[in-house]
């Protein structure tokens, strides 16, 4: 008897009939955390299949992230999934704060000794398929729909999909499910309501997320403290530059033509000595509201989340990104160990070894979001507070340290 695990699958029934294939893992979800779980399996001759639903194109293409730590980075290359990103990348050492009418350079890596590494996320996207299924040889299918879990609590799970070019529903009997499809999937659904707990947090704040086909205006980030709100400005090309606005939650883009954007740039960016904004053609505008969710519960049964199914964190510290792979790197070594030599120990600690870091990072998004957000909040005694915290990276050499610790991700142990 299956018990399907889904919120809009009452149920659905198996067809004995249908040669329903077997793998050792089924992960579900083609973005970083997937990819680079299914990588790890390959490497170790595991066998597993990939479910996507959307196409391959558009998993290579699609805007996201692009900030990798570089402990990360180094974690990538141990296990071949780097040559491309060591070539291309950029290397990022400094930032730069705006406030009070004034710029200050922020030198992470003549602290650490550790840089950011800058490398869009579809590129690291498009390196993750070709060595998971050109090198690896491994499994994946693009275009599935309506992916649905079963027998979760048994030590015989599957996985069912309907299939992009039957419109037939497929089945694939597992041992364990790799849920890494993102904030909108459906794994996280498929955890026993019962036992879920999960803790999220709405910052009351929004950005809107701004693409300029104008080059960088500045040679590093900046981030812009102002009472009229954040501003934030991130190279992404030679021509085109990814800027920020702290707006009120739920606005609406259209609110923003292109006029009020510059403006509102210019005044919030500006500072003595800091060069002109290179204005350009706004090719998109988002409203990103600021909230974050952990899943305090990721590994039930056979059913473990990973990357953004199981936490979510605001792009306040550009963290998203590094938590997806961190998750990918404990659970794939852990299933190898699992499934090649009968050592649960990795699965055992999956939830704490993951835990530790998503709470980590999930604190500094809230100390820099007060940070970033305490000028603007009305608040007179927050602005102050805040403000104080913002100088003392600049006067204090321990606190700059812990901030620049904090910011690439080096003080948790990996
Ligand atoms: N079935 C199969 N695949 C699905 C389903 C589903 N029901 N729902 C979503 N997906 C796919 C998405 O299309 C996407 O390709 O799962 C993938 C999840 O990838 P990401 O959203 O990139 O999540 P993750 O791998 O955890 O990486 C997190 O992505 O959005 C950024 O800022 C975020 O950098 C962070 C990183």
């Amino acid at each position: 008897m299956t018990s399907p695990h889904s919120p809009s699958s009452p149920s659905v029934p198996s067809d004995p009939s249908d040669p329903a294939e077997r793998r050792p893992v089924v992960i579900v979800g083609a973005g970083p955390a997937g990819l680079t779980v299914g990588a790890l399996l390959r490497a170790a001759s595991v066998d597993c299949v990939v479910l996507e639903t959307e196409s391959r194109q558009f998993v290579e293409t699609r805007p996201r992230a692009g900030v990798i730590e570089e402990w990360a980075v180094r974690e990538l290359d141990r296990r071949g999934l780097a040559a491309n990103l060591l070539e291309h990348a950029q290397a990022h050492t400094e930032c730069e704060f705006r406030f009070g009418g004034e710029r200050y350079r922020f030198p992470y890596t003549r602290l650490t000794d550790q840089h950011h590494y800058f490398y869009p996320q579809p590129l690291l996207v498009t390196d993750l398929v070709r060595e998971y299924t050109e090198v690896r040889g491994g499994d994946i299918r693009f275009g599935v729909r309506d992916v649905r879990l079963h027998d979760l609590d048994s030590d015989r799970p599957s996985v069912s999909y309907l299939c992009p070019r039957t419109d037939q529903r497929r089945w694939i009997h597992c041992a364990f499910v790799a849920g890494c499809d993102g904030a909108r999937g459906v794994t996280r659904d498929a955890l026993p309501p019962e036992r879920v707990r999960i803790a999220r947090h709405d910052y009351g704040i929004a950005w809107l997320a701004l693409l300029a086909e104008a080059p960088p205006s500045c040679d590093c980030v900046v981030f812009g403290v102002h009472p009229r709100g954040f501003a934030g400005h991130m190279a992404r090309s030679p021509e085109v530059t990814r800027y920020y606005l702290q707006c009120p939650p739920g606005d609406d883009p259209e609110n923003w033509p292109h006029e009020r954007v510059w403006t509102e740039l210019r005044e919030r960016l500006g500072a003595a000595g800091a060069p002109p904004l290179t204005e350009g053609r706004l090719i998109e505008k988002r409203v990103l509201d600021m909230h974050e969710y952990v899943v305090e519960t990721p590994a039930t049964g056979r059913l473990y989340l990973a990357g953004d199914a199981a936490h979510l964190t605001a792009p306040i510290a550009a963290k998203g990104l590094n938590l997806a792979l961190h998750d990918a790197f404990l659970l794939g070594d852990a299933l190898v160990a699992h499934l090649t030599r009968g050592d649960s120990t990795g699965l055992a600690g999956y939830t704490e070894a993951s835990l530790r870091r998503v709470w980590d990072y999930q604190e500094f998004s809230r100390w820099l979001s007060d940070i970033y957000h305490g000028a603007s909040s009305g608040d007179p005694y927050l602005a102050g507070t805040t403000l104080a915290r913002l100088r003392r990276l600049f006067t204090q050499p321990a606190a700059a340290l812990a901030f620049a610790e904090q910011y690439l991700g080096s003080a948790a142990a990996f």
